[in-house]
């Protein structure tokens, strides 16, 4: 069993599911390799002290350079506001550390390149450097399952992806202007924070899109900030887009974190020539199948419920439908870090696919400003 060492940069609502997933991974998954919590890096040492001691680090500091140096830790996680992931990864990468950085990767493709650069300047044959990206939804066992009836042909040949990305967590005016509402600091809102899921999903599924025709809105103006003062909100609430993806199929994209009634409304539907599929991640120890083949009479969607010949399940329980949960995904992710660090495994989403979401999404911004069609690259 290799110990691989872990530090994590930010212990926020994402940070959090990163040192739950490195401390039941083992459980879960057993060897070759099992994430050791080594060093968690806060904005100070007081805040760094607490959350190593209660999300089971060994130390914590104050200044997340202090990882760079560090002999015992072998993955640099960044978990932190998007507009820092740029700085971290390139330094993490230049310090010779595998990297595991929390979506979107950057605020645009130009800084996602600039990663890109940094890595292919430092990696070597003899000591490749990992690379992942934290698109834990596509660690469903569900969604392997999809890829596979894709892949296969059962479903015939895809014609359609309507995907949406919808949340209401920021509906309420009420809820505060945050580094999220920032151009400076989140990028874009809403297309960003959630469309880069169901982009990534899209990409998965349907493969790289050709074109797209965007469109965004800001419904919610202003907000207050955490001291009382009102704050103009700078990115987009909803953003939807028309999609061409290169093989030929047509698709509909959306995001929204003002979608009232939406909790983790991510979900799409896949049409085929053969079969249609249905999901989504409020339910998600399902799939819904239709078989166009179906006897007359017999015709109609079906819901396939998670058991144990669905990738990665068995590894939690052996019991069919005994579901898993949003942190679960995230514990599949970090096992296919460790196959990734000690037998070349591919990744989910590397850089490079990282960095095709963010040109899909500054094409959208840009295809919205224009009010135009528009190529992707
Ligand atoms: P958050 O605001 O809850 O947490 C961010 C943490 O980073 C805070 O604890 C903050 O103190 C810390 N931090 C800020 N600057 C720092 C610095 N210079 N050094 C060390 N720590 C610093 O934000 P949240 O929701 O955890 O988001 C963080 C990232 O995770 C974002 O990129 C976001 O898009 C992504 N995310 C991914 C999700 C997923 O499903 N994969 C879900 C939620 C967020």
């Amino acid at each position: 069993m290799r110990d691989i060492g872990i530090g994590l940069i930010g212990s926020g609502y994402i940070g959090k599911t990163h040192a739950i997933a490195y401390a039941a991974h083992n459980a879960v998954f057993g060897g070759p390799a099992r994430p050791v919590c080594r060093a968690l890096a806060e904005i100070d040492q007081q805040k760094a002290d607490q959350e190593a001691t209660s999300l089971g680090f060994k130390r914590g500091t104050g200044n997340w350079r202090d990882l760079l140096d560090a002999d015992d830790i072998d993955v640099i996680a960044i978990a932190t506001p998007n507009a820092l992931h740029k700085e971290m990864a390139i330094a993490a990468i230049q310090a010779g550390k595998h990297v595991y950085i929390e979506k979107p990767l950057a605020l645009d493709a130009t800084e996602a390149e600039a990663i890109i650069n940094a890595y292919e300047a430092q990696t070597t044959n003899t000591n490749p450097l990992v690379h992942m990206l934290g698109y834990n939804y596509l660690c469903n066992p569900m969604i392997s399952v999809a890829k596979t009836m894709i892949d296969s042909g059962e479903l015939g040949e895809i014609v359609h992806f309507r995907g949406r990305h919808n949340e209401d967590y920021m509906a309420s005016p009420d809820v505060p202007f945050s580094w999220r509402c920032s151009r400076t600091a989140a990028g874009t809102g809403a297309l960003g924070d959630m469309g880069s899921h169901i982009i990534g999903m899209a990409m998965h599924l349907a493969g790289p899109a050709s074109s797209l025709s965007g469109d965004t809105t800001t419904v919610i103006q202003r907000r207050k900030d955490h001291t009382g003062t009102m704050r103009t909100v700078e990115n987009d609430d909803q953003a939807q887009a028309l999609v061409r993806f290169e093989s030929g199929a047509m698709g509909i994209l959306e995001t929204s974190r003002i979608a009232l009634g939406k909790k983790q409304g991510l979900a799409f539907e896949i049409v085929g020539t053969k079969g249609s599929i249905e999901f989504d991640q409020e339910r998600m120890n399902e799939l819904r199948l239709y078989e166009a083949n179906a006897p007359i009479g017999r015709a109609g969607f079906k819901t396939l419920l998670v058991d144990s010949s669905c990738p990665d399940f068995g590894a939690f329980c052996p019991a069919p439908g005994h579901g898993l949960g949003y942190n679960d995904l995230k514990i599949i992710e970090v096992n296919r870090l460790m196959k990734a660090i000690v037998a070349g495994a591919p990744v989910p989403v590397d850089l490079y696919q990282a960095r095709d979401i963010e040109r899909i999404i500054d094409t959208w911004i840009t295809s919205a400003e224009q009010r135009t069609w528009l190529n992707l690259d």
